[in-house]
């Protein structure tokens, strides 16, 4: 870092940002210590001490090996929703598909789907995926995060969870994975407040079988077993509250499931084998 640079950092250090976040922001705005460029630094340092994430601000964030471009319209993708790829590679291994068909419900950013197509690729496994969402503006985030990384095998969909889905489809998909909204509605004032920057339709979920916020991941549970083959899987993310939810629900829907911790240990991710 040049002193230029480092006295831009201390400047922000004073201000209140902490000295790690001053640093990414300068190495993003002023890389090479341009003087031009200290006016886009103070206008980012004046949206962080505002409280808005330092990813929306950068504009960009590393999701496995991939360097996803993430703005309000999406979700920030999360460390925990990076080990759920983990978890699914895990499971597309045991099965050695030689051209694995994945289903993400709800991509956001594309984050989980692009990140499985992209590391399958690099075990010479040519993968293709199904990416649905709701929200145009998700859709259209995820689709430039596609380009960016030459993932060409996906189609997009703009569909409530199986809604829109081409009926061609059921029966069709090794791995379905999901990290759909799961906050109760009554939660969200209790939370992060850096959560109120990101779009409310990708938190929250309405209450279900009296559990909050497990609304969508019941849908989710109850209508996967019609599109996966019969030795397909589902992966998904859910709350910490949620873990003898989501395991009665694949009960109930003829799926043999466990459930993982995150790394922090908490009641984490569903698998849920047809
Ligand atoms: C928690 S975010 C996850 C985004 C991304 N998969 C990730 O892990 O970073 C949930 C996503 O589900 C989408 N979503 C919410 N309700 C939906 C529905 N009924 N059908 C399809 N997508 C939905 C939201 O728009 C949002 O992009």
């Amino acid at each position: 870092m040049t002193d230029v640079n480092s006295d831009l950092v201390d400047e922000l250090v004073e201000l209140g940002i902490e000295r790690r976040e001053a640093r990414w922001l300068v190495e993003e705005f002023v890389p090479g210590g341009e003087r031009d460029a200290v006016v886009a630094l103070h206008l980012a340092a004046t949206r962080r001490l505002a409280g808005e994430p330092l990813q929306y601000i950068i504009g960009h964030w590393p999701f496995r090996a991939l360097d996803l471009d993430v703005d309000q319209r999406v979700l920030v993708p999360r460390p925990e929703t990076e080990e759920l790829v983990g978890v699914a590679l895990g499971e597309l291994a045991r099965r050695d598909l030689s051209a694995p068909v994945i289903l993400d419900l709800g991509c956001g950013s594309g984050a989980i789907g692009l990140a499985l197509l992209d590391e399958l690729r690099s075990r010479g496994i040519p993968a293709s995926l199904v990416a649905v969402d709701e929200s145009l503006d998700a859709l259209a985030v995820a689709r430039r995060n596609a380009l960016k990384h030459r993932l060409h095998a996906v189609s997009f969909v703009h569909s409530s969870w199986f809604e829109g889905l081409d009926t061609a489809l059921e029966g069709r998909f090794d791995l379905i994975v999901s990290n759909p909204p799961y906050v109760g509605d009554e939660e969200m004032g209790g939370l992060d407040p850096v959560l109120g920057y990101e779009p409310e339709g990708a938190l929250v979920a309405p209450d279900a079988a009296g559990v909050t916020g497990f609304g969508d991941l019941s849908i989710i549970i109850a209508q996967s077993p019609r599109w996966l083959k019969p030795e397909g899987v589902l992966v998904c993310e859910h709350a910490n509250h949620q873990r003898n939810a989501v395991l009665a629900a694949s009960a109930a829907a003829g799926f043999d499931a466990h459930d993982l911790d995150d790394m922090a240990g908490h009641p984490r991710i569903l698998v849920a084998r047809r």
